[in-house]
Parts: structure tokens; C-alpha cells; sequence
């Protein structure tokens, strides 16, 4: 099964930062997962939430910064006092942090709220400038640019869903792809049957060992834990 680095080694940096990605990548795990929203500027910039409020000292929505200005934020003061000074990274960065390495990059485009109009080209564009394409997979809550994705860039992608879908084996046929990130929940009532059907299944977030030992037997192709390290050593 693949374990993933959810946001970066989140667990134990600051989600989505530099060095929460530069302790995946010294990591020996199939992949990181990182989520995208476009600033003020149309920059590709990585970070979770549409506000800035929770992970750094500013307020406000990412789309009404430019990217100069999420640069001056501190976004590791509130993990803790020693990562004063990580910074949002910018797509590119984050790229650069995996060139010499073999990690698969799970671009999460958070576009279920603001649509960023443009995102998935640009990211496309910037993994086959970097000549990341190749171990690249995009996923969405918006479903639409999973689609766009897949069709219009040939790059992987994943259906994410947390609300449990009456036929999502046959939606995702219609979207085009197999591949389904689903929510621990929903993975633990029907991730089997839905394996079952030919769908591959990837879970977040899975911190628990028994929760992924539970995944690993039904046949789950992968996990995203913010504890990776901890996952690898005592996941058999
Ligand atoms: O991509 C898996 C997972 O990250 C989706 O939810 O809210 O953690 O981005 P969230
Ligand atoms: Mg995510």
C-alpha cells in the first residue's frame, strides 16, 4: 500500500512548507499530497485553506494577495515557535524541493470554492516545464477540473469525495478516471466493494495504524497520513 505525506510531513512541520516537504522528500514514501490555490497574481501558490487566518500571522482570502505579499507571511509561528519564518511556498518551490528525487506529487487543486479559472492548465504547464508530468496526479473536489485534467492534459487524476455518492464507480467512468481519494469513513463502509468494481482507492487521512491495517486488508492501493515516518516504521 502507498503512503503518502499528507500536506508534507505535516505531523511534525508546518502543513504544506518547505520543510514539511523537504522531510517528505528525505522519506522513502511513494508520494506527498499538497494543496493549491491561485493568488491575487495568478500565481500557483500551496497552501490549504481560501484564508490565510489559520496557518500564518495575516487575515484574509488567498485571491486577494498577490504572491509578493503572501511571501512576507510566517506560516510555521503557528505550529510552533521554532518554524518562525517558513513561508507559503510557491507550486514552483515545492516542484524543486522533488527534482532529484522519485516521489509521486498529489496536487490537490482546491477549486470547490473559488474556481481560480486557469488552474489546472497552469499546473500542467508548470509539471512539464519542471518535467514533472510524469509522476504527477491531480485530484479535486471539483470534479469539473479532474476532468480537464484528464482530457485536456492527459496527467492522472482522482475523484475526491467525502459524501458517500449513490454510483461513484459509474461517475467516475463518466469523469474519467478509476482512481478515487476518498475520506476514511467512507473508504471504511465501502472502500471494498467499490475495489470490488475495479476502482482504486486512496484514503485520507489515516494517522491510526489499525485504521490503516484495516485499509491495507481490503485492498486499498494507498493512504495520506500527516505521519509518515511513524506510518512507514510500523506498517508492515
Ligand atoms: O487530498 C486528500 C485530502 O487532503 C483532502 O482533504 O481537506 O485535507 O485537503 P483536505
Ligand atoms: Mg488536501
Amino acid at each position: 500500500m502507498e503512503i503518502f505525506a499528507h500536506r508534507g510531513s505535516s505531523g511534525t512541520h508546518p502543513e504544506n512548507t518547505l520543510p514539511a516537504f523537504m522531510e517528505a522528500a528525505a522519506l522513502p514514501v511513494h508520494g506527498v499530497e499538497l494543496d493549491v490555490h491561485l493568488s491575487k497574481d495568478g500565481e500557483l501558490v500551496v497552501i490549504h485553506d481560501e484564508k490565510v487566518n489559520r496557518t500564518t500571522n495575516g487575515k484574509g482570502y488567498v485571491k486577494d494577495m498577490a504572491l509578493g505579499e503572501l511571501k512576507q507571511l510566517d506560516a510555521g509561528s503557528w505550529k510552533a515557535g521554532n518554524w518562525h519564518g517558513a513561508t507559503i511556498p510557491s507550486l514552483a518551490e515545492v516542484f524543486g524541493v522533488f527534482k532529484d528525487t522519485r516521489h509521486v506529487l498529489n496536487v490537490e487543486l482546491k477549486t470547490d470554492v473559488f474556481p481560480y479559472a486557469g488552474a489546472v492548465g497552469k499546473v500542467a504547464r508548470l509539471a512539464a516545464e519542471q518535467e514533472m508530468e510524469h509522476r504527477l496526479v491531480i485530484s479535486s473536489f471539483n470534479h469539473l477540473d479532474v476532468r480537464e485534467a484528464v482530457h485536456h492534459h492527459q496527467l492522472p487524476g482522482a475523484i475526491l469525495a467525502s459524501n458517500i455518492l449513490v454510483d461513484i464507480a459509474a461517475y467516475a467512468q463518466a469523469v474519467g478516471t478509476k482512481r478515487l481519494h476518498l475520506s476514511l469513513p467512507y473508504a471504511l463502509r465501502h472502500g471494498a466493494e467499490l475495489i470490488g468494481k475495479g476502482c482504486e482507492v486512496y484514503v485520507y487521512t489515516v494517522n491510526r495504524l489499525d485504521y490503516a491495517e484495516q485499509l491495507q486488508q481490503i485492498g486499498v492501493s494507498g493512504i495520506f497520513t500527516d505521519y509518515p515516518e511513524k506510518m512507514l516504521q510500523e506498517l508492515k
